[in-house]
């Protein structure tokens, strides 16, 4: 990673919005001295604070330790106790009474609707991890879960947590090469797909990938297959199997086993927006422990919301924030299976009309293509339910905030803008919802227990409003253990660049009120005649104008100054591209943020190559602004998209 000289920060955000009285006085945390007195004890008496915290819990057996940090950075959390997931998630709240409870509100692409009680999750998840134990699935053994959004994903995920298995789940948009790469990696011994799954009115076709992935991954003996789509599939003999056949016969009792604290729930491979996929290891107690206080905390969630979070279960939002923690905090889950613009663009907006949904969280990548769709298609359904808005993936612009504040949220919602990573496990900095005045672009506080600072390359912490590197500072129960099978591999990437701090790979700054706010990737930097800018900031005021939906920005070499800006700039609907705008935009970063942070080219696009979890990949982009790729007319980088979809998928 580059860490080098600070990076400058030149970006002014100014508005706040404070959280409305009646949201405050029935919110979890509901003071800012509540916050404090919390903040510090779990800063400064961190043992005493999460074993508190961990009474939340259900336990099999009590833990003798809190934490483990005799070899650091391998930290334990919670040695010698014993706990299991899916009973926290599941049997505790049937055991109170609430098994008639809906855990998950099921819709499909095409319109179909399932809705699965705690009882009915309980008992679809007892019977698969029979299953699966009868055919000799251990505690330890790694089970593949390549699915489409349906009920049965969370159920294989909760079904492997009951009995000790690790899962990998491998995002359903993947081709059979990442496919078959992980499970190798993995050494998994089963796989559970689909025939299909609905995107854009389209089969995506799983089993086939799956097939052709099976075919170089000797390591899986058993492929079960959900029915979904129907159509016709290959099935081989011996390994493949139908999910129903799979569970027929197996009993609906399937005792919790009491997996030790640090036993592994789940690898996920992540490969961001750079470099060769590495596989997240995360443990239980601790992952729980994060998963759980955050939803209570952060979406100040309760037992009568109706919870929507939008992430495929491929990525770890979809681990974290779908299944794991709003089922530990006993919420009504929403999944939706499909894409956001089918048959219309307004699906999310009727999804949430429909169920009524109270707390909605998604990515800025897809806020930014709501606004460029227009307000029209929100505009048609009634969000009245809605009572609290949150963000994930990247910083999110402080426009597209502004329109979410005011289109979505009706101006009375807060918004909890939360920085984390794969690697965290659960959210690490956010606004709490009942106390933290929103600022548009800033991820906010610190959530308990985690030491987060802006640092410079020595590890010293830097004055207000400079440009630093983010870093945590103490162990947190959430965070990963290792990188599976490659322990100096973890140490390396993220204990080496500033030790012996965890080095998020983020660069950001504090303002004076101790707010964060993230400029970006370290690796995205730009340096122009010696100034470090962060991408984020010269974005956003892009998005600024009127006219931008949505804006990338990367460095092409150049013989003055080092670096050159090089704007890659998406228009809203109907807007011409033309020289004219383009002067116009540079002369409005100039007016907005400096002289300095002028680009030095725009370049108009259809759309902007993303990761498959929708983050903008610069990498591509620096090539393509530096010439080394050819590009003819804008018009093209469409295709560059494509290119990097399959690019990712061969890493
Ligand atoms: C970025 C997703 C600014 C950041 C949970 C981080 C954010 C990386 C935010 C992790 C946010 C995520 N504000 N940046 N609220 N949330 N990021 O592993 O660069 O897919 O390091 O985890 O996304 O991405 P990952």
């Amino acid at each position: 990673m580059s860490v080098g000289a600070n990076i400058e920060s030149l970006m002014h955000e100014n508005r706040t919005f404070a959280p409305a009285a009646s949201f405050t006085a029935k919110a979890h945390i509901s003071s800012q001295e509540q916050y404090e007195r919390m903040y510090r004890k779990s800063i400064d008496h961190p043992q005493e604070f999460w074993a508190e915290m961990a009474g939340d819990l259900t336990w099999l057996t009590p833990y003798s330790h809190v934490l483990d940090d005799s070899k650091p950075p391998f930290f334990k959390w919670f040695t010698g106790g014993k706990i299991n997931i899916a009973q926290n998630c599941l049997d505790r709240h049937v055991d109170a009474g609430r098994g008639d409870k809906p855990a998950i509100l099921w819709e499909g692409e095409p319109g179909d609707a399932k809705t699965l009680t705690y009882r009915e999750l309980l008992t679809e998840v007892s019977r698969l991890a029979n299953a699966l134990k009868s055919h000799g699935v251990q505690r330890g053994d790694r089970v593949a879960i390549y699915m489409p959004m349906i009920p049965e994903a969370a159920v294989a995920m909760l079904a492997c947590a009951r009995i000790g298995a690790v899962h990998t789940v491998i995002f359903g948009g993947f081709a059979a090469e990442s496919l078959a790469d992980r499970m190798n990696d993995a050494q998994a011994v089963a796989l559970i797909t689909a025939d299909g799954g609905w995107r854009r009115g389209k089969i995506v076709e799983l089993k086939a990938n799956a097939d052709a992935a099976l075919a170089k991954a000797p390591c899986v003996q058993r492929c079960i297959v959900v029915k979904r789509t129907g159509q016709d599939i290959t099935m081989r003999p011996g390994r493949d199997v139908w999910y129903d056949d799979f569970v027929s016969g197996s009993s609906e009792h399937c005792p919790p086993a009491a997996l030790d604290s640090e036993q592994m729930l789940f690898i996920l491979y992540t490969s961001g927006t750079t470099g060769k996929p590495k596989g997240v290891v995360h443990t239980t107690a601790g992952y729980l422990l994060g998963a759980y206080m955050t939803c209570k905390y952060v979406f100040d969630l309760r037992k009568e919301d109706i919870y929507w979070c939008t992430a495929d279960i491929g990525w770890v939002t979809g681990h974290t924030y779908m299944v794991y923690g709003p089922l530990a905090c006993g919420a009504s889950v929403v999944m939706y299976e499909g894409a956001p613009n089918q048959p219309d663009m307004d699906r999310f907006w009727s999804i949430i009309e429909k169920y009524r949904v109270s707390v909605f969280y998604t990515a800025p990548t897809a806020i930014r293509a709501f606004v460029k769709w227009g307000d029209q298609f929100p505009q048609r359904h009634d969000l009245s339910s809605l009572r609290l808005l949150g963000t994930v993936g990247e910083p999110i612009n402080p426009e597209a905030w502004m329109w979410y504040h005011r289109v979505i949220g009706g101006e009375k919602c807060p918004i909890v803008d939360t920085w984390w990573q794969t690697e965290t496990g659960s959210i690490m900095c956010t606004p709490l919802p009942g106390i933290t005045p929103g600022k548009p672009g800033s991820c906010a506080i610190p959530f308990f227990g985690v030491d987060l600072a802006v640092v410079d390359r020595d590890g010293q912490e830097v004055a207000a409003d400079t440009g630093g590197y983010l870093v945590i500072r103490k162990p947190v129960p959430s965070m990963l253990r290792t990188v599976y099978g490659d322990d100096e591999r973890f140490k390396k990437q993220y204990y080496s660049d500033i030790p012996p701090y965890y080095f998020t790979g983020d660069g950001a700054r504090r303002d004076k009120d101790g707010y964060f706010w993230v400029m970006g990737r370290v690796d995205d930097v730009v340096n122009v005649a010696g100034h470090r800018l962060g991408t984020m900031e010269v974005e956003s005021a892009l998005v600024a104008h009127s006219k931008v939906a949505e804006a990338a920005v990367v460095g092409r070499p150049d013989e003055l100054k080092g670096q050159a800006l090089c704007a890659f700039v998406t228009v809203k609907a109907g807007i011409p591209t033309d020289d004219a705008l383009k002067q116009e935009l540079k002369a409005w970063v100039a007016k907005e943020i400096g002289a300095i942070a002028r680009p030095d080219e725009v370049r108009f696009t259809e759309t902007l190559p993303k990761t498959r979890s929708g983050k903008i990949m610069r990498r591509l982009l620096r090539d393509i602004a530096a010439g080394k790729q050819a590009v003819g007319d804008t018009s093209t980088l469409e295709d560059y998209s494509v290119l990097a979809k399959l690019r990712e998928d061969q890493e």
